[in-house]
This record gives C-alpha cells, sequence and structure tokens, in this order.
C-alpha cells in the first residue's frame, strides 16, 4: 500500500462509510454486532482500522457471499459469517480456556478475518453476481439450499488458497502475531489435505477457531 494523502484518506473514509450505512440499512443488527467486535481490537486499534477502512470501501468485504452453494450464499453472507465465528471463538475462549492468555484482540482478528480472502482483490471480488438470477423458491431443494445459485466464480484470480488470500491482504496493513498467522492459515483444520503438516501443532487459539468456524458454518448457518 502506498502511502496515502490526507485528501485520499478522507475519500477513502466517505466511501466506508457509506458502504456501512448501506449495511446497517439492509441488515441494522448485522452491522451493529461488527461494529461492536471491531471495538475489541485496540492495541493494534490504528492498523486494524486503516485495514478495516480500505475493505469497507475499495473491496467486496461488506457484500460478498460465504459461498456459492454452501452457508449463507447470499448478499452480506461472509460478514454475517464471520461475525458468527468470530462471537463463537470469544464464546468458547471465556468457556474453555478463560487463563488461556488468549486476547479479545487476537480472537476478534482471526474470528473475523480468517476467511477474507473470500472477498477477492480489490477490483475482483471472488465471488460474481449473476445479472439474469431469479429466485426459484419451488425448485429449492431438500437440503434448502436454492437450485439455482445466485453467484459464479471468478476465474480472473490468480489461484491462492482462502486463508493464503486473507493473509495476503491482511499482512500488508495489519501485523499479526504467530498465533493468529497459524490460526488463519490453517482454520480448515485436516478437512483440507494441504493442512497435514500443522496436525498436532495446533496452537490454542488455532482449534479455537477451527471450532468456532465449524460450529457456525455446519450447524448455526444451516439451522439444524
Ligand atoms: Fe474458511
Ligand atoms: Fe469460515
Amino acid at each position: 500500500m502506498g502511502v496515502l494523502d490526507n485528501v485520499e484518506l478522507s475519500n477513502l473514509n466517505k466511501k466506508a462509510e457509506r458502504n456501512l450505512e448501506k449495511l446497517a440499512y439492509d441488515e441494522p443488527v448485522l452491522a451493529a454486532r461488527y461494529e461492536a467486535l471491531k471495538k475489541r481490537v485496540t492495541s493494534r486499534g490504528k492498523e486494524f482500522q486503516n485495514l478495516t477502512q480500505w475493505l469497507e470501501a475499495d473491496t467486496a468485504w461488506l457484500d460478498a457471499p460465504a459461498s456459492i452453494r454452501h452457508h449463507l450464499n447470499n448478499k452480506h453472507g461472509l460478514l454475517e459469517h464471520s461475525v458468527n465465528v468470530a462471537e463463537a471463538l470469544l464464546t468458547l475462549r471465556d468457556t474453555m480456556a478463560p487463563d488461556s492468555g488468549i486476547t479479545d484482540e487476537s480472537s476478534t482478528i482471526v474470528g473475523l478475518l480468517h476467511d477474507l480472502g473470500k472477498a477477492g482483490v480489490e477490483g475482483k471480488p471472488q465471488y460474481l453476481e449473476k445479472e439474469q438470477y431469479v429466485a426459484e423458491p419451488e425448485k429449492e431443494n431438500k437440503t434448502g439450499y436454492t437450485a439455482k445459485y445466485p453467484y459464479s466464480y471468478n476465474n480472473d484470480l490468480i489461484y491462492l488458497s482462502v486463508p493464503i488470500r486473507s493473509l495476503y491482504l491482511i499482512l500488508p496493513r495489519l501485523t499479526l502475531t504467530e498465533e493468529e498467522v497459524q490460526a488463519i492459515a490453517y482454520h480448515d483444520g485436516q478437512y483440507v489435505d494441504d493442512n497435514r503438516s500443522v496436525a498436532t501443532k495446533e496452537e490454542k487459539l488455532t482449534l479455537l477457531l477451527q471450532y468456532a468456524d465449524n460450529w457456525s458454518g455446519f450447524i448455526k448457518e444451516t439451522n439444524k
């Protein structure tokens, strides 16, 4: 990221504010939960604010779905999933590991940003809205997923796994600890063959993030 002058910064700020206002109009509860989480990042507050402001202004972060065929494949789905995971992770930390030294800040950062890569990059979202999409609820299958999906994958992106793209987007703007990098990099756990190398070497934060992610994606967001 180049050094932004004051005019560029204030334009970015205004754009982020406008997009946050749209989110608050569409999804007031989600917007309030997101703002409450952001307040938990304090010691790296300035860096975190720079990162989130850029994401809110210039990427698909606030509007992207969480997937094409699975959980929360709707507008703001990625943000809703990310907020769900951050809140679940904080609850797990409070109940199972209150003395672990894992901070609110770390929990919030990895919970909120683990799937950030799904936003794609500036100007190239990972998921493209299909222009011709018309909902056909009568064709919805038994699992509750729509038979026709409203989004398609953007093949114009350079291939990176989601966790690696998350780190690619985060690290130029926000410093992460090694534990946070491990948690984000390996958050899919042993569902992904590439993650074999971390088996039995997971830090506590990684295990909490994996469980919070699974609980949100497989239970909470599928109404099981
Ligand atoms: Fe993920
Ligand atoms: Fe996730």
